[in-house]
């Protein structure tokens, strides 16, 4: 969480910065701030709030320079207001610095620096971290560059961070280093641009070098970017080249990301099977785990870990591999698994499910399940990431950028991806006959056509979501591999509407939840005509016996659940493994609904950040 930009070159540093700020909002929106150096000074401001709010509050000030540092935060040390925005500076003002990710150890640190005469404006980790620089590098007498001193600064540090330093003394440097939370450096022609994900420099370059953990660069016009590791070890770049669009990163004539990103399915489903699907050569291929295809298929035992939406999508991985593979599933919360001390094998392979690729706590639960010598599998939609960089193998989810902090396209692309991946190795395995297999591939290739039909549902939608949008409660309840939908259900109304909201498995209901069903309570069901249709009729009728009203997803032509459904979504035929890249979508178009009439924030609901790179 926190997004960084920063700039050095010979445009309006400014410009960029805050262009590059609001394509970084999902990842926080509590303040913003910048530290503009043109020459003579270095100018600070910040402000709580987004970083429209910012910009007015700098419309009289002066924004000249062409070298700046830019953050927009999510708060993690201290609330929300200006004293804690960042940039922070040192003591003599001669240094700023921006930060995402947290000092561990601050406080041990605050108080050394304290004792040595520092003083504190704010309650952040991050202003400890900049005393601690200037105290290095004052002590030294100058006989430090201040990218030495930033180095050894840093191997005091226990934590995480991405930062980038600027120097008053010094208008024609910047200091970069990364250590768990992101950081990109763009390579431009005379310019060099610095931020969380490539998104900012999309328009001025393609040339990108993503920061490795434990690096530490140093940008300067004269000499070029330098890398180093904190341990003080030479690195020779590593220039990737971009292939991101920056039509991607507009709305498009939506009135909300989360709607275009909803409307995108179609196509981005389709996007994460291109060449790798072909029902005419009865052909699965994901290109990217073929080097540990057979590891995968000798596993004893896979373990999805992930946190929140692509937590869903490994429940539905494991109604797939276990069906369609027979290896046995466990789908963990990435934080909880880590902090368990857990049984992992030499045999075991390890799924790591992730959008950005970045969230914390899976990084971290991979990275011990690596130690114990498990196999990683990495399903990312952020090319370049950190977890797509420190998995084994993997497969990307080519969603396309996701902005809405509200996982949409994402979560439908790695249900995909998850799709394809169990087929590949129940084939191989054998687990699958050729008849189903086939058959599969055939209607996994006709989802997207399906999902356009879904996608016309929306007036309907609307119309279910003006008449609940009231409700303080919401039930969602699926069974099956539709159970994980209901949880994703819930999850999407609470995020963007705070209505609260329960997911269950149809039949728990009666074990708890049937307690709260009265007349104003919403019950969302999935009542598709698959495997266990007869037993979610009894479950719906079982709400209607307590006047619960009842909104069902249900399979174009059904007649049993129109009838007792108050309200009902009709979606296209299709397998029942299938059927959670259909059904997922009206509850998304719903919660949209819901929230927009709300009147909340669709796009940047309170509280939230979509790249969770705090623990
Ligand atoms: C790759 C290319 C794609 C090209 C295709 C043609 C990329 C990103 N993808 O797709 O543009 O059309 O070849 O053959 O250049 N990886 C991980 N962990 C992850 C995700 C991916 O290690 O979490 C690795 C994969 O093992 C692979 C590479 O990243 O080596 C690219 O992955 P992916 O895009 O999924 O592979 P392909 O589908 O083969
Ligand atoms: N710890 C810093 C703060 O609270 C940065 C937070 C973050 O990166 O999420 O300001
Ligand atoms: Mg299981």
């Amino acid at each position: 969480m926190c997004g960084i930009v920063a700039y050095i070159g010979k445009q309006t540093a400014y410009d960029i910065i805050i262009k590059g700020l609001k394509r970084l909002e999902y990842r926080g929106y509590d303040s913003a701030g910048v530290a503009l150096h043109n020459s003579k000074s270095l100018n600070v401001y910040k402000k709580k709030g987004k970083v429209a709010d910012l910009e007015t509050f700098i419309d009289d000030k002066d924004i000249s320079g062409s070298i700046g540092i830019g953050h927009t935060r999510w708060a993690t040390h201290g609330p929300p207001n200006d004293i804690n925005s960042h940039p922070h500076q040192s003591g003599n003002k001669d240094f700023a610095l921006v930060h995402n990710g947290i000092i561990e150890n601050y406080a041990v640190l605050k108080e050394e620096l304290t004792q040595r005469g520092h003083q504190f404006l704010s309650d952040t980790d991050t202003e400890v971290l900049i005393h601690l620089i200037e105290e290095i590098y004052t002590n030294s007498k100058k006989s430090l560059t201040l990218f030495e001193a930033v180095r050894i600064a840093l191997n005091e540090v226990i934590g995480a961070y991405a930062i980038v330093v600027i120097n008053k003394n010094n208008p024609n440097e910047l200091i970069a280093a990364r250590k768990s939370s992101p950081l990109v450096v763009g390579i431009g022609e005379g310019e060099f641009f610095l931020a969380s994900d490539a998104t900012p420099m999309v328009e001025f370059t393609k040339n990108v070098v993503y920061l490795e953990d434990g690096e530490i660069a140093h940008l300067s016009l004269e000499t070029g970017l330098k890398i180093k590791t904190v341990a003080n070890q030479e690195k020779t770049p590593y220039i990737h080249e971009l292939e991101m669009h920056l039509e991607t990163l507009e709305k498009g004539g939506f009135d909300h990301f989360m709607l275009k990103e909803i409307y995108e399915q179609p196509q981005s489903i389709h996007d994460s099977m291109r060449g790798r699907l072909r029902s005419s050569k009865s052909m699965v291929s994901l290109g990217g785990i073929k080097d540990y295809e057979e590891k995968i298929v000798q596993a004893k035992r896979l373990i999805f870990v992930a946190c929140g939406t692509s937590w869903h999508a490994g429940l539905v991985g494991e109604y797939l591999f276990e069906d369609l593979a027979r290896i046995p599933v466990e789908v963990e919360y990435a934080s909880e698994f880590r902090y368990r001390n857990p049984i992992i094998n030499e045999d075991d392979v390890v799924i790591a499910i992730s959008q950005s690729g970045e969230t914390a706590d899976t990084l971290a639960a991979i990275k011990m399940a690596k130690e114990k010598g498990a196999t990683i599998v990495g399903i990312c939609n952020v090319v370049g990431s950190s977890i797509s960089r420190l998995t084994d193998c993997g497969s990307y989810t080519h969603a396309g950028p996701e902005i809405g902090v509200a996982s949409t396209k994402a979560f439908t692309a790695q249900v995909t991806v998850l799709t394809l991946m169990a087929l590949m190795i129940g084939k191989k395995k054998g687990t699958i006959t050729n008849q189903r297999f086939n058959r599969l591939l055939v209607e996994l290739e006709s989802i997207p056509e399906k999902l356009e039909s879904v996608l016309t549902l929306d007036s309907v939608i609307k119309k279910i979501a003006s008449t609940y949008k009231d409700s303080s409660n919401a039930l969602y309840l699926g069974r099956g591999i539709n159970f994980p939908v209901a949880l994703e259900g819930a999850l999407k109304l609470k995020e963007i509407s705070y209505i609260h909201a329960e997911g269950y498995p149809a039949a728990e209901m009666k074990h708890g939840p049937i307690a709260l069903i009265d007349e104003e309570m919403p019950v969302f069901v999935i009542a598709t005509q698959d495997t266990s249709y007869e037993k979610v009729v009894s479950n719906i009728q079982e709400v209607k016996a307590r006047k619960g009203k009842v909104i069902a997803i249900i399979t174009k032509g059904d007649k049993d659940v129109k009838e007792i459904a108050d309200h009902y979504m009709e979606i296209p035929l299709t397998d029942s493994l299938l059927v959670p890249l259909l059904a997922t979508v009206p509850f998304q178009l719903l919660s949209y609904h819901v929230a927009v009439m709300r009147e909340c924030n669709v796009d940047q609901p309170r509280n939230l950040a979509k790249s969770v790179t705090v623990e």
